[in-house]
């Protein structure tokens, strides 16, 4: 374990790949060192796996419509995409002090109203207009938001790493897991939350199979995990998520890491709509399920998951795909894109500061006062 643990991080983005999400300013005349005026780059995950597509944005019309289309999604992603977006959105607005912040909370609202479940949208919001507290000049203040942005952007890649760092003794040379959803570099700034986990555990030199179920309806697990599992070399499978109950069955898996978009404060786990279901199967066939997810995850104002806010999306994403009809028109639909795992039934949540268990609301707590 302690030569593992020794194992520097592997790379957030692999080399000569696009970033899922940057900054990007090429201006001068504002002078050096001040970043902006400048626009968010988005790689297209719409368009994953078969094209490589870069979407640069400075309206933030078009950066909420981004977030909503989930040319960006994964919490972690959409809280860095917020704290770009919080600059771009006002940065034209700089002329006065009035005018500013008339602008500040129309561009907060486009953003925090895009989703609602992953909690890290409105955290990084929140985080980056309190850095602006107190500043009265709209140009430092946007200084200050690019510098917040920048910073949310670095902590979660350096929580991705050591949540990598931590999970790598609950793996084992040879060991065979499920995960679900997409949880890689594509979700977050780092090297991802459960998916990072293999991929720490690959790079510290573990053989590794993974099974990542396909994902319906808009095929996370199909178009963006499996694109990730050929980029980091991670052996493994792809599964209709109706398979789930017969592999957990055959007693090939040996535990279940997922992300979470937001956790309650006694444990319950909010993650892609199937995740409930996967974590009673594998309670049923007694297999560890484990969570995986930075503390900006962590939502202490809910006392439980029944609070967390659970997004509708449309209708059309079930009755086809990519605007091919499979269903009669008009076909009536329930599509929730998140369910709620209970606390009882999760094994550990793995966050930046180590291994939560059971009882999970105390050492969530814990975790969150003391950094450990
Ligand atoms: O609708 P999505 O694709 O944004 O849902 C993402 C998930 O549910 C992920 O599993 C979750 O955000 C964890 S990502 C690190």
């Amino acid at each position: 374990m302690s030569d593992r643990a020794t194992v520097a991080p592997p790379p957030a983005t692999p080399e000569g790949a696009v970033p899922t999400v940057a900054w990007a300013s090429d201006d001068t005349s504002a002078g050096p060192g001040r970043g902006w005026p400048g626009r968010v780059e988005l790689l297209d995950q719409t368009r994953l796996p078969h094209e490589i597509r870069v979407l640069r944005l400075d309206d933030i019309e078009d950066i909420r419509d981004a977030i909503r289309r989930l040319c960006v999604r994964g919490a972690p992603a959409i809280g860095v995409t917020a704290g770009y977006g919080l600059v771009a959105g006002v940065q034209g607005f700089a002329t006065d002090a009035a005018t500013f912040a008339a602008r500040l909370e129309h561009v907060d609202e486009r953003l925090r109203t895009s989703r609602p479940t992953a909690v890290n949208l409105a955290w990084a919001l929140d985080r980056c207009r309190a850095a602006i507290a107190g500043i009265s000049d709209p140009g430092a203040a946007i200084d200050a938001l690019l510098r917040e942005a920048r910073a949310i952007h670095a902590e979660d890649e350096a929580a991705c790493a050591a949540m990598g760092h931590h999970a790598l003794e609950l793996l084992r040379d040879g060991g065979t897991y499920l995960t679900h959803c997409n949880t890689g570099r594509l979700a977050t700034a780092g090297i991802g939350t459960a998916f990072g986990v293999f991929v720490s555990g690959r790079h510290a030199g573990l053989d590794l199979t993974v099974y990542a179920g396909e994902v319906r309806p808009l095929l996370q697990g199909a178009r963006l995990t499996a694109f990730e599992m050929r980029e980091r070399a991670i052996d493994g499978y792809l599964l209709p998520d109706s398979a789930v109950g017969a592999l957990l069955r055959t007693g090939r898996i040996e535990s279940v890491f997922v992300g979470a978009d937001r956790i309650a404060a006694n444990g319950d786990a909010a993650n892609k709509i199937g995740t409930y279901a996967i974590a009673e199967l594998a309670g049923a066939a007694g297999v560890p399920f484990y969570v995986v997810a930075p503390t900006s995850t962590i939502d202490m104002s809910l006392t439980d998951g029944a609070l967390i806010p659970i997004e509708q999306r449309a209708a059309d994403e079930v009755l086809g795909f990519r605007g091919e009809r499979t269903a009669p028109d008009a076909f009536p639909v329930w599509n929730p894109a998140f369910d709620v795992t209970p606390a009882h039934l999760i094994a550990g949540i793995v966050t930046e500061c180590g291994i939560a268990r059971a009882p999970l609301a105390a050492s969530l707590a814990a975790q969150l006062a003391t950094g450990v």
